[in-house]
């Protein structure tokens, strides 16, 4: 079974990393180890989720978050529902309070949200009764990426409280980074962002992390290479001259990766562009790539969250 007695997560959603605390985040790493084990088995579904229904809205592409997020339902026993925007009645011009409005009449009592707006999933929460976990808003949070990422770092180096990682590529545009240094800071890491600074957002230097432009200055000693896709669909203009010119100053290769520690993990929470922001042959580095570890633990600590929040339905201190 998960480990030990379940502890209280204070929170009726999940919306961000920003809302955690050290215990709460420690709380869910534990909940998702356990689930790393029940995955490995054969038999792996559980019951924690029986008799709920959990709804996801993609209203952005996506294959590992909402997949995850539909195995993990399934795995714990809840009915899980995928809405598709693209044949939904949003297509007609339904708002998406008044979308939210008419699946909450059918008394979800999960909905799992990823919008291409900054604070839209906070918005539908508040018009809501069930629990909202935010799959990803625009260029705000990614709450569970940030979990995984801290899941696969825990497993593997022990830890998180000391550790130097390097968060590379597409800053400004991307919610991963955005939950990763708040997840980081909160855990007593520390972090450095590599970007062209075009690719640096405006307010990093009050994020409380190193800021570099150069990928060798940026990656020294660095226990973790965290490398990021050029999010274009969220750019209006161009913010690097050529995919080209981008790889060989930012692309992650053996060449640059030489001066981090040498056993220094390399993440990306896909999906990758390879040859832009990853050389192949690193990103497929069988000793040093956890890349599908971060998948794996994706499936997990979804299950945690799941769990957790779903723990809280029932608690009358949340008035529902
Ligand atoms: C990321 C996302 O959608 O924010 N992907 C993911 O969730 N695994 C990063 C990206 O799209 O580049």
């Amino acid at each position: 079974m998960t480990a030990g007695p379940a502890p209280r997560f204070p929170h009726r959603h999940l919306l961000g990393v920003g809302e955690l605390s050290p215990r709460d985040i420690g709380d869910l790493l534990d909940l998702a180890d356990g689930y790393v084990a029940l995955n490995r088995r054969a038999e792996k579904k559980q019951e924690k989720l029986r008799g709920r229904t959990q709804i996801n809205m993609f209203f952005e592409s996506s294959t590992r978050t909402r997949t995850s997020f539909e195995l993990a339902g399934k795995r714990l026993g809840a009915d899980v529902i995928n809405m598709s925007p693209a044949t939904s009645a949003i297509k007609k011009g339904e708002t998406l309070i008044d979308t939210a409005a008419t699946l909450n009449a059918m008394r979800p009592d999960v909905l799992v949200v990823r919008h291409p707006d900054s604070g839209a999933v906070k918005l539908l929460a508040n018009a809501v009764n069930a629990a909202v976990v935010n799959a990803g808003d625009g260029s705000h949070e990614h709450p569970t990426q940030a979990l995984l990422d801290a899941l696969t770092i825990r497993r593997r180096l022990g830890r998180l409280s000391g550790l130097t990682v390097a968060i590379c590529g597409d800053i400004a545009h991307s919610r991963v980074a955005r939950s990763n240094i708040l997840l980081f800071n909160i855990m007593g890491a520390r972090v450095r962002l590599v970007a062209p600074p075009t690719l640096v957002p405006t307010a990093a230097d009050r994020y409380g992390v190193e800021i570099h432009h150069d990928m060798r200055a940026g990656l020294k000693d660095v226990d973790i290479v965290m490398m990021l896709r050029l999010q274009t669909e969220r750019m209006q203009g161009s913010f690097v001259p050529s995919e080209r010119e981008y790889f060989q100053f930012y692309g992650l290769d053996y060449d640059k990766l030489a001066v981090a520690k040498p056993d220094a993990l390399i993440m990306h929470p896909g999906p990758m562009n390879r040859g832009t922001e990853i050389d192949s042959e690193v990103a497929d580095d069988i000793n040093r790539s956890v890349i599908l570890d971060q998948v794996e633990m994706g499936v997990a600590v979804r299950q945690a969250c799941l769990e957790a929040l779903a723990r809280n339905l029932d608690d009358p201190e949340h008035n529902r």
